[in-house]
């Protein structure tokens, strides 16, 4: 599947087997910077071979250019249906021989043949813990359901919206007077932690899929990694 790449001169020089990723979003792509300050570091297994937006107005765009990924802006609203603008991405995604689609901030509901032909190559970030708060306002939605513990989750996608399995999750506290900004943000400095670490287990081959469950062959985080808020009074 992935080919070995050594970099051309005067750019990063790495011997390590990559997996060719692409990026789909919509907007600003601070997680899109995540993963090419990711890519960008020695011997990291992956690779942005393309961006796709299908909003030629997207920051995230600029991040790409920037980083000399190339882009494409497939306008959704160029096409008559779901099925033909799906079927233009997955064009694009295969001529450029894409072997992990990475959605970050993707604004578009893909339909069901694009992601059973892209099954367990089709991966999402989501700003909370799921299988809680699907869907949009999530940081909304947590505060007004009083949760203590917010986060993010990475996880395949399935034909179900923010459904599929679950490959990585982050936590943060939720602090008195968070407002959905303050929650959000600190939610989102975790996302730009998360999804290159997911990228990466999957790219090291630590991740598989077995009985609709994602399985992990690397090292858990060990049963005293708790976070607990409130914290507990120091014992006196
Ligand atoms: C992130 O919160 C991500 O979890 C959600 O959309 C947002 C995209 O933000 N799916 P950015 O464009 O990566 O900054």
């Amino acid at each position: 599947m992935s080919k070995r790449i050594i970099d051309s001169v005067g750019k990063r020089q790495s011997s390590v087997t990559q997996l060719k990723l692409a990026v789909l979003i919509s907007g600003g792509g601070t997680n899109l910077q995540a993963l090419i300050d990711a890519c960008a570091g020695t011997d990291f297994p992956a690779g942005i071979s393309l961006v796709i937006s299908n909003q030629e107005n997207a920051g995230g765009l600029m991040r790409a250019d920037k980083a000399e990924i190339p882009t494409r802006v497939i306008r959704h609203l160029d096409f008559t249906d779901r099925d033909a603008f799906d079927d233009a991405l997955t064009a694009a995604l295969e001529a450029a021989n894409v072997e992990l689609i990475c959605l970050a901030g993707f604004m578009r509901i893909l339909g069901r043949a694009f992601i059973e032909h892209w099954q367990d190559r089709l991966i999402n970030i989501h700003p909370a813990l799921l299988p809680a708060f699907k869907g949009l306002h999530t940081h909304r939605h947590a505060l007004e359901a009083g949760v203590r513990i917010a986060g993010c989750t990475v996880h395949y996608v399935r034909a179900e919206v923010d459904v599929g399995p679950i490959i990585a999750q982050a936590a943060v506290a939720v602090l008195p007077g968070d407002t959905e900004e303050s929650l959000g943000q600190r939610v989102l400095k975790q996302e730009h932690r998360l999804y290159p670490l997911a990228v990466e287990l999957i790219a090291r081959g630590h991740v598989r899929i077995e009985g609709g469950n994602a399985k992990l062959e690397s090292d858990w985080a060990g049963e005293d990694v708790t976070l607990i808020n409130p914290l507990p009074a120091p014992e006196k």
